[in-house]
C-alpha cells in the first residue's frame, strides 16, 4: 500500500534498526556555554546538559503556561529554563543533592531575602567566631574525636582553619527546609571547591570531588594547605552573579523521589496547587549505565549539606546493566504517560556508553533505539524519531574522565516521542520551527 506523505515524513531519514532520524539540528552547541538564566551555573553537576539544549525543545514544543516536567532533573536545568520562559517547570530527582539544587532554582528567594539572610548569618558568626574557631582547630587536629561528630579527614584538611570555622557555623545554622536557607546552601556548595579565588578550597577542581584516598595522599605528599578564603565574602560575590538576571516570572516545583512514580506525584502536586495537572512536555536525561556516582563524586558537598554520600549511591539507578535498565525505563515511562497531555511530547537524552572508567561496556550501544523498542513502544508511546548530539557528549565526558573522554559516551541520542499520535505529529511538525536564541527571551503575554 502506498500512502501519501504524512506530516513529518519529509523531515525523516531512516537510521539503523528502522528508527527514523528527526531533523532537529543541535544548534545549542553553537551557543555560549553559559547561555540562559544566571541561576543555571549555581553549582556544577555531573552529566548535566546545557540550558540551551532544553531551550531548543521548550521553545519548539511548549507554550507559556504549559507544564514542562523532568523526572531526572539533576541540577534543575529543565525546570529552571522552563520557568524562565514562562512555563511551569517541574523537576524530580531521587538524589537529595539534586533536589536541593532544583528546589533552589525553581523556588528562589528574592535577592533582598537572600542578602538579608546572608548578612544576618555573617553577623551571627561574628558574635560567636572564637568558639567556632576553637571547634575548627580541635577538629583539624583530630577529625575523629575533636568535634561533636566525626568529620572525614579529607574534609577537615580541605580548608584554611578560618574558612573551616565559618563553614562549620553555616552548616549548623542553615535550615535546608527553608527556601532562603536552601538557596544559600546551594550557592555555598557551588563555591566549595575549585581552582580560582572565588572558591573556598583549592584542593579539588570545581566539577567533582576527587577520590578521598587520592586527596589524603595528595595533601600528605604536597603538604597542602588551602589559602584563607572568607565564606561570607565568597557567598556575597556568588549572590551577585546568581541574581544578574531577574527571577523567572513563573514559579516551579521540585519533587524528591523515584522517577518510577514521578508522573503520579507531579500530577498530585500540581492538582493540589490548582495548576494544570498534566505535562505538555517532558525533557529528561535518565541516568547512564554505570557511569556516574553522584554521592562518591560529591563527598565534600554532601558533607556540608549533611547528606550521606553512600546512601545516595545505594539509592540511585545508575548501576544497571542493559536489561534491568530497560525495565527501569519502562516503569518510568508507564507512570509518565498518563501524566502527559494528549498531545504531550517526551524528549529523552540518552547517551551510548562504550567504556566505563576504562573498561569496555558491551551492552551500551544503541540505547536510544532499545529504550524505544523495549520501554516506550510497549507503553503506548508513538515514535517521532531520534536526533544526535555528538559534540556535546564528548565535551561532557571530557570533564569527567579526562583522556577516557569521548570513549565513555560516544554520542548522545535524543529520542523524541509522542504520548499519543497527536503528540507524535506535533513533534514532527514542531521540529521544523525555527528557534529564537535571544536571551533573555521575548515573552509573549501569558
Ligand atoms: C544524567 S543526570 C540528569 C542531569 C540533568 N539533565 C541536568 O542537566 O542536571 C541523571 C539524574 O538521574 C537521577 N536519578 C538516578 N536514579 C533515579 C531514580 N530512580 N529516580 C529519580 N532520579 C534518579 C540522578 O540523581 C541524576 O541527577
Amino acid at each position: 500500500m502506498t500512502a501519501g506523505p504524512t506530516a513529518g515524513t519529509m523531515d525523516q531519514l531512516e537510521l539503523g534498526l528502522g528508527v527514523p532520524r528527526l531533523a532537529i539540528e543541535p544548534e545549542w552547541k553553537a551557543e555560549p556555554r553559559l547561555w540562559g538564566h544566571s541561576l543555571h551555573p549555581m553549582c556544577s553537576y555531573l552529566a548535566s546538559f546545557p540550558a540551551a539544549l532544553s531551550h531548543a525543545f521548550i521553545a519548539r514544543y511548549s507554550r507559556p503556561g504549559d507544564v514542562v516536567l523532568d523526572p531526572f532533573s539533576g541540577r534543575g536545568t529543565v525546570p529552571l529554563q522552563a520557568a524562565a520562559e514562562g512555563r511551569i517547570g517541574v523537576g524530580n530527582d531521587l538524589n537529595p543533592f539534586a533536589h536541593l539544587l532544583t528546589a533552589a532554582k525553581v523556588e528562589p528567594p528574592t535577592a533582598a531575602q537572600a542578602r538579608t539572610r546572608a548578612t544576618a548569618l555573617r553577623l551571627a558568626f561574628g558574635a560567636s567566631a572564637p568558639s567556632w574557631r576553637d571547634l575548627a582547630a580541635a577538629i583539624q587536629a583530630d577529625p575523629t574525636t575533636g568535634g561533636p561528630e566525626p568529620v572525614p579527614t579529607e574534609v577537615a584538611l580541605a580548608f584554611h582553619p578560618r574558612t573551616f570555622a565559618q563553614l562549620l557555623f553555616l552548616r549548623a545554622s542553615l535550615d535546608l527546609a527553608a527556601p532562603t536557607d536552601r538557596f544559600l546552601a546551594a550557592a555555598i556548595v557551588g563555591i566549595l571547591h575549585g581552582k580560582s579565588p572565588s572558591y573556598l578550597s583549592t584542593l579539588m577542581p570545581n566539577t567533582f570531588s576527587m577520590a578521598p584516598r587520592y586527596v589524603r595522599d595528595f595533601a600528605a605528599r604536597t603538604g597542602f594547605s588551602s589559602p584563607e578564603r572568607d565564606a561570607f565574602d565568597g557567598l556575597d560575590a556568588k549572590l551577585t552573579r546568581l541574581y544578574r538576571d531577574p527571577l523567572p516570572r513563573s514559579g516551579g516545583l521540585a519533587l524528591l523521589g523515584d522517577a518510577r512514580d514521578a508522573g503520579t506525584r507531579a500530577t498530585a502536586a500540581l492538582t493540589a496547587r490548582r495548576q494544570p495537572a498534566r505535562a505538555r512536555l517532558v525533557i529528561t536525561s535518565p541516568p547512564y549505565l554505570r557511569v556516574v556516582k553522584y554521592g562518591y563524586y560529591n563527598w565534600l558537598r554532601t558533607w556540608f549539606l549533611g547528606f550521606d554520600s553512600h546512601a545516595i549511591d545505594a539509592s540511585l539507578d545508575d548501576a544497571h546493566r542493559r536489561a534491568p535498565y530497560l525495565e527501569f525505563m519502562r516503569t518510568v515511562l508507564r507512570d509518565l504517560r498518563p501524566a502527559m497531555t494528549e498531545d504531550g511530547i517526551a524528549v529523552l537524552v540518552i547517551g551510548d556508553v562504550a567504556t566505563d572508567r576504562g573498561r569496555a561496556v558491551t551492552d551500551g550501544h544503541d540505547l536510544a533505539e532499545r529504550v524505544w523498542e523495549s520501554a516506550a513502544a510497549p507503553e503506548g508511546f508513538r515514535l517521532a524519531g531520534i536526533a544526535d548530539d555528538d559534540v556535546h557528549a564528548h565535551r561532557k565526558m571530557t570533564k569527567l574522565w579526562g583522556r577516557e573522554a569521548g570513549r565513555a559516551t560516544q554520542v548522545d541520542r535524543i529520542l523524541v516521542l509522542g504520548a499519543t499520535d497527536a503528540g507524535r505529529r506535533r513533534a514532527l511538525s514542531g521540529a521544523r520551527n525555527p528557534v529564537d536564541w535571544t536571551w533573555p527571551p521575548r515573552l509573549r503575554a501569558l
